[in-house]
């Protein structure tokens, strides 16, 4: 049981002792206190009451505290208006740290109702190498399932990749023009690139070029063998760039259904969204209309264009017959709840595309799938150091392999500065692993919403909140178990925890948070919650291991010490663990 629950259990059964009657009892919190100069915990619950009861919240809360019968967890107190402090003494953490250090989990809570979720996250187009901006969906979506996962939810991990796009007919045009094969088999994502560009900038030159990828990508979708070979290669390729890519950077799918997958099902769901009325002609496509059941401002399917109100409708059937992306979502809404039988739908997808998943969201509903819960988990842009959307000097995205590269680059001098590491080959591998993870950390300690600037620099450094300032305090909490005398580490018990200096008490007040942290991240799809989590764990243990020696100090004390760096070192490495971080054992 949690030290609040506890406590609102300890005062409704004062409140019943005095007689108060509690009309509802889950307005009884007790808070993890925002301030500690106002103590651990505190609850307005005198506040909420005192009205009712005729009496000043003040005197109330003087009435609950003579009552409450907590000497043995905690001191009480009264501040403003008559809120109720909760100062936890030295033996409640104690029993907290021990609790959390003999726990497998470190005290995560289960949830009560596991759902299944899938997780719809990365979907790169394909044919094209990924991108800087790919690497904000891929690693909040990994992080978002691992928190799933660790929390009791079954998750589903689908990478719904672009495999059906109008670049195919770009790749194959070009491709059909003169393909460099050696270049092909040497890089092959280079090599569809250079097709796909040379297509893309030839084509908006000339229109007539433009009809001819055009028709390329019909003549695929019309399943003629040549195009349909070339696609397939193509696909392969891809494949094998975007599996290094995953691998280098942790990352794991249980699914590929991409947008190809749902080729058939495109047709017979255009005719089931007619005959529901849900959809029809208009000019010659097939659009989906407003329902017409909110006012325009709530509305999807609605418009303001000069100060009027417009349809905006949702298009599934292009002029020419093709289907799109809409209507590929929409089969892919209805393949996951009958086949997958989704609770939940989490499209980790650039805020940009908001306006699509609301039209979405709202077809889907219309369409009968009012159980499963849809959610744009949206998230913002990548900035250069000069405030605009980060590129390259030639003005592209840079590509996700090339950003690694330089990371691991500026990884490698600050490694080459500081390491305490012998072997090039050990500090080779180490600046792999800060670079990548740094990029990925720094991703994940943003809110998900705000654009931020890539600077490199700043995120390889060791002072900061970084990871690398992280992986410090992880190997320096290991440190010390290599420094032991045989015995000591495998024998330890936290029997006989006893706290005594404020930097201990705060660094294990800080530990017990952990649980709170994780179930907190799916409140909002927030992985920076559990991120600065983690820097917050970490200023808390460099700052116990300034004012508490550990080796030096004798008996009860350095066995409790030791504790509280093995429960540190583990809350660090399964905290960055659900961040999809690995950590480094040495540096
Ligand atoms: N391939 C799309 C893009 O690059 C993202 C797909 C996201 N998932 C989805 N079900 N729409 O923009």
């Amino acid at each position: 049981m949690t030290i609040p629950k506890l406590l609102s259990g300890k005062l409704l059964a004062a409140l019943e002792a005095l007689g108060v009657e509690v009309p509802d009892s889950s307005r009884i919190q007790v808070a993890t206190a925002a301030d500690l100069r106002f103590g651990d915990f505190q609850s307005n619950a005198a506040m909420v009451l005192a009205k009712a009861v005729g009496k000043n919240p003040r005197a109330l809360a003087e009435e609950i505290t003579g009552e409450l019968s907590v000497d043995e967890l905690c001191e009480v107190s009264i501040a403003g208006p008559g809120f109720l402090n909760f100062t936890l003494k030295p033996d409640a953490w104690a029993d907290l740290a021990k609790a959390q250090w003999e726990s497998d989990d470190l005290l995560i809570q289960q949830v009560e109702t596991p759902q299944t979720i899938v997780l719809d996250f990365s979907a790169p187009n394909v044919a094209k190498p990924m991108h800087i901006g790919h690497i904000r969906s891929t690693i909040i979506g990994e992080c978002l399932s691992r928190i799933s996962t660790a929390l009791g939810h079954k998750v589903i991990k689908d990478n719904h990749i672009g495999d059906w796009g109008t670049q195919f007919g770009m790749v194959t045009w070009a491709w059909k023009k003169g393909v460099d094969e050696a270049q092909l088999e040497e890089a092959p994502l280079q090599e569809l690139l250079r097709l796909y560009r040379s297509a893309s900038d030839a084509s908006k030159e000339d229109e007539a070029i433009k009809d001819e990828c055009r028709s390329e990508l019909v003549k695929l979708q019309q399943g003629d063998p040549e195009n349909t070979a070339i696609w397939t290669r193509c696909l392969e390729l891809s494949r094998r760039g975007l599996d290094a890519m995953y691998d280098r950077l942790g990352v794991s799918f249980d699914h590929w259904m991409g947008e190809s997958a749902y080729n058939d099902a495109l047709a017979p769901l255009v005719e089931k969204l007619k005959a529901a009325d849900l959809a029809r002609e208009s000019d010659g496509a097939v659009c989906v209309f407003s329902s017409e059941a909110v006012k325009p401002k709530a509305d999807p399917f609605k418009i303001n264009r000069d100060g009027e109100w417009q349809d905006y409708p949702m298009m599934i059937q292009k002029s020419d017959g093709a289907f799109n992306y809409a209507t590929t979502d929409i089969a892919t809404v209805d393949f996951r709840v009958n086949e997958w039988q989704a609770d939940q739908i989490w499209y980790v997808v650039d805020f940009r595309q908001g306006g699509h998943f609301e039209q979405l969201f709202d077809v889907s509903t219309r369409l009968g799938f009012d159980q499963v819960n849809l959610v744009h988990v949206a998230f913002g842009t990548i900035l250069g150091k000069d405030g605009k959307p980060l590129k390259t000097r030639a003005g592209d995205l840079p590509q996700l392999n090339d950003v690694l590269n330089d990371a691991v680059k500026a990884a490698r001098a600050v490694v080459d500065g500081k390491s305490r590491l012998d072997s090039d080959e050990e500090k080779a591998a180490l600046a792999e692993l800060i670079g990548v993870n740094s990029v990925k950390f720094t991703e994940l300690s943003h809110h998900r919403m705000s654009d931020y600037v890539f600077d490199l620099e700043k995120m390889v450094a060791l002072e900061g909140d970084t990871a690398p300032y992280l992986f410090y305090s992880y190997v320096r909490s290991r440190s010390i178990f290599r420094k032991l005398e045989e015995g000591v580490a495998e024998n330890l018990s936290a029997d006989n925890l006893a706290l005594t200096e404020p930097a201990e008490i705060h660094l294990v007040r800080m530990l017990s948070r952990y649980g709170d942290q994780v179930s907190l991240v799916l409140d909002d799809y927030r992985p920076n919650l559990l991120a600065t989590y983690l820097l917050e764990i970490a200023r808390a243990f460099h700052s116990f291991f300034e004012a508490c020696p550990v080796l030096k100090s004798e008996g009860q004390t350095r066995e409790s010490r030791l504790v509280i760096c093995d429960l540190t070192s583990r809350v660090l490495r399964e905290g960055l663990n659900l961040l999809a971080i690995d950590v480094p054992e040495r540096m």
